[in-house]
């Protein structure tokens, strides 16, 4: 079928033709004929690169152009919802009914806002974790939502994601029964489940516009599912290191996926030694002004340092423990080819579209909390093969699994390349998960009855596959928790929630983090300080899993915790009875202590050093600790607690940034963070006042403070600057530009 022929506005269709998509897919083909153009419910599961998102894009347009609609686009994770958001910006030059055009937005962050401003936009790129939050806040746009498209929607199995992704989609059901579904799986094995409890046709193929060909690898000889063997050239005794050579030498781009973050990082160093020999001199210089990106973005650290040194050889790693800002730099280097090879963990098996030639799977084993190492599911195993051959970027792709032995290879190549993938399962049933969304469903006005509340998870995934009489039990014991704990009250014949109740839901906080923070407000200690609060949000379960403290490290920590006792809004157990429960304790000390650091202005590096965290667990504890601190803050001022408050407010800012409280009022500016706000302060810009008597060189005298930014910082702080010193600022910055991009 040709894109030509479909019905849908001639405009959209041009924008496909000229980027060269002139016929449709065959799973696409089938979806179009199966009515998803026709408000039929469809969940679509093929095989990786068989072009689900098109789908999705044409049933938006759909929706927004002829319809008046509004789209809601479910992605699992941040890097994929930002993939998605920049798909569907080649939209926005269409022109609606009304004449006005289309618009896409995107919104991961924040979880305590109605973000009423989404209303504005016709396509909205979320987290399942921002949906559910927007939930709780009804934001009133939502209930205009006309097409819901989940996209990995078999990620229903995953114990973390799963849960949120079922609820959202009952809850969109349940606002708006006419909403169209369009569920976007990989193929597994009862997708005929998923469709029933949708009510959605099912469409299954197993075709990939690119073929990929999946083997196992055995000292130096590859074995293919179809029958097929080569040798490759043994260069090396890491068979890893000679496949990607083999990949480069060919022209390819090679992607390694790793169980760890430290397996990925030692890949990724072993492999660089021997790619760098096989660069062109202008890749290198190219690599060159890669490695300053990074060594230019945020602070400077060991792994910073290690990442650009990696670069400069054309390989890089990619984890969850880098920063964020570094990650996307990573992504878009490997992207544009720069990088030649990637070495992973998980983080990049779904969704994404990278141009790896070659995807190598060291390991088929990831060590599971509780179960030791364990090997992967099949389902896992396809997404990440199906990284390689990607249609945007190759013509074919490879995916190969590494064997020790011929019984390991064997196993491989039936336990994995052979084999189907599994049927996936609710993970709903799990208290700690489903405690927050049965206050949700009462806080939200979801539900005002146990009747009521039993109905709407009747609706989920969990109950479509067991049945909701297997949750009932839980749930009454999580209602008789919540009253106990004042989040919910009976009024008359109705179940409502109280404002605590309400305020919590909406805070996105598990209620026990709620009911914590409320019993240490109601019991302050002897002295209430920033750490009594640091410790507060450390001791919540929304904190995160908490750092097991190093055996080396306990002692200090002790020691830590001795000295802070009458700060604490909590008692220590005992170490003698529950040496387990004091160890964790103990850990939630050094979570106070990294914060307490980092707002005593602690350069990354040292801290990074003095803790043993990565940068990324330092950003998860900060912006875990960011949401908590106004949480506290919110929960403070519900209950009139004059007292802490100006604290709380105080902490979350000075969190957020990572500074002592007398930088508090420069870095409010635009553009000036921890560093160069110190810098400031110390050269005796302590006030906006002082900035305002600055003049533009005295600015730009200034370590690490440049024209542009001085510029910026005039504008914000007010203050005379020369017509003429504006111009030259201008020009001197234009110079540079010109500069940079003719080099
Ligand atoms: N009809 C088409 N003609 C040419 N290219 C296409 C067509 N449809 C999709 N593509 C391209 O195929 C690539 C893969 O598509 P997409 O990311 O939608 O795959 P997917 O099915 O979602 O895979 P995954 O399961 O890995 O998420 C994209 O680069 C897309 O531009
Ligand atoms: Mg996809």
């Amino acid at each position: 079928m040709k894109i030509a022929e479909l019905p849908v506005p001639e405009q959209a269709k041009e924008i496909l033709v000229n980027m060269g998509i002139t016929d449709l897919f065959p799973p696409q083909e089938d979806t179009i004929r199966a009515g998803v153009l026709e408000n039929q419910n469809i969940v679509l599961a093929s095989p990786t690169a068989s072009g689900k998102t098109l789908i999705a894009e044409l049933c938006s347009l759909k929706h927004v152009l002829e319809k008046n609609g509004k789209v809601i686009y479910l992605a699992p994770l941040r890097a994929l919802a930002s993939e998605k958001f920049e798909e569907f910006h080649k939209y926005t030059s269409l022109r609606k009914m009304d004449g006005r055009k289309v618009s896409v937005g995107i919104s991961t962050g924040d979880f305590d806002t109605a973000d009423n401003w989404l209303e504005r936009y016709d396509i909205i790129v979320t987290t399942n974790e921002k949906a559910d939050s927007l939930l709780r806040h009804r934001a009133k746009w939502m209930d205009n939502i006309s097409l819901v498209i989940a996209d990995e929607v078999h990620l229903l199995n995953d114990a973390s994601r799963g849960p949120t992704l079922e609820i959202v989609l009952a809850r969109l059901l349940q606002v708006n029964p006419d909403i169209q579904v369009l569920a976007l799986s990989a193929t597994i094995g009862n997708v005929d489940e998923i469709a029933g409890w949708l009510n959605a046709k099912f469409i299954v193929t197993d075709w990939r516009p690119v073929s990929l060909k999946e083997g196992v690898v055995l000292h130096d000889e590859i074995q293919y599912r179809d029958g097929d063997a080569r040798k490759i050239e043994k260069k090396n005794s890491n068979p890893t290191v000679n496949l990607v050579l083999n990949t480069l030498k060919g022209g390819g781009q090679a992607l390694v996926f790793a169980s760890t973050r430290k397996n990925a990082v030692a890949a990724a160093k072993t492999i660089a030694v021997q790619t760098a020999e096989v660069l062109s001199k202008p890749l290198k210089r190219t690599l060159e002004h890669e490695a300053e990106k990074i060594l230019a973005t945020g602070e400077r650290t060991q792994i910073s340092e290690t990442l650009a040194g990696l670069v400069r050889c054309g390989a890089a790693f990619h984890h969850a423990g880098l920063a964020g800002p570094h990650r996307k730099l990573i992504e878009d280097s490997f992207k544009e080819g720069k990088i030649k090879v990637l070495t992973s963990t998980p983080t990049l098996a779904f969704g994404v579209n990278l141009p790896a030639r070659t995807v190598v799977i060291q390991d088929y084993r990831r060590f599971e909390p509780g179960y030791g190492n364990y090997p992967i599911s099949v389902l896992e195993y396809k997404q990440m093969a199906g990284r390689a051959g990607r249609p945007k970027y190759d013509k074919v792709g490879e995916s190969i699994l590494i064997a020790k032995t011929r019984d390991e290879a064997d196993y491989l190549m039936e336990g994995y390349i052979l084999a189907k993938p599994e049927r996936i399962w609710s993970r709903l049933a799990v208290e700690k998960i489903i405690r927050g969304h049965v206050l949700a469903t009462v806080a939200s006005d979801f539900a005002h009855s146990e009747q009521g509340i039993y109905e709407f998870f009747g609706k989920t995934f969990y109950a479509y596959q067991y049945d909701v009489k297997a949750i009932k039990s839980l749930i009454g014991k999580i209602l008789n928790y919540l009253y106990e704990e004042k989040m919910i009250e009976v009024v008359g014949d109705n179940i409502c929630a109280t404002k605590f109740g309400k305020r919590v839901s909406e805070l996105y906080i598990d209620p026990l983090s709620g009911v914590v923070i409320r019993d240490a407000l109601e019991n302050k200690p002897a002295a209430l300080t920033e750490f009594s609060l640091l410790h507060l949000i450390a001791h919540t379960p929304d904190m995160g899993p908490v750092m097991r403290p190093y055996a080396r490290e306990c002692d200090p920590l002790a020691l830590a915790l001795e000295d802070h006792k009458n700060e604490l809004f909590t008692e220590a157990p005992d170490q003698f009875a529950d040496h387990f429960a004091y160890e964790e304790f103990l850990g939630e000390i050094k979570t106070a202590l990294v914060m307490n650091s980092w707002i005593d202005e602690v350069t990354e590096e040292r801290l990074i050093q003095m803790f043993n965290v990565q940068p990324g667990d330092l950003y998860r504890i900060i912006e875990n600790a960011k949401w908590l601190l106004h949480a506290t803050d919110e929960l403070a001022s519900l209950f009139g607690e004059k007292k802490v408050l100006p604290l709380t407010s105080e902490l979350v800012e000075r969190v957020g940034k990572g500074i002592k409280k007398e930088l508090l009022p420069i870095v409010r500016l635009e553009g000036v963070g921890r560093i160069r706000g110190r810098i400031m302060f110390n050269a005796g810009y302590q006030s906006i006042n002082d900035l305002k008597a600055a003049s533009i060189e005295d600015l730009t005298n200034l370590p690490l403070v440049g024209p542009r930014l001085a510029k910026k910082i005039k504008e914000q702080v007010g203050g005379y600057v020369k017509k003429d010193m504006w111009e030259r600022i201008d020009k001197e910055q234009e110079f540079k530009q010109r500069a940079l991009f003719e080099f």
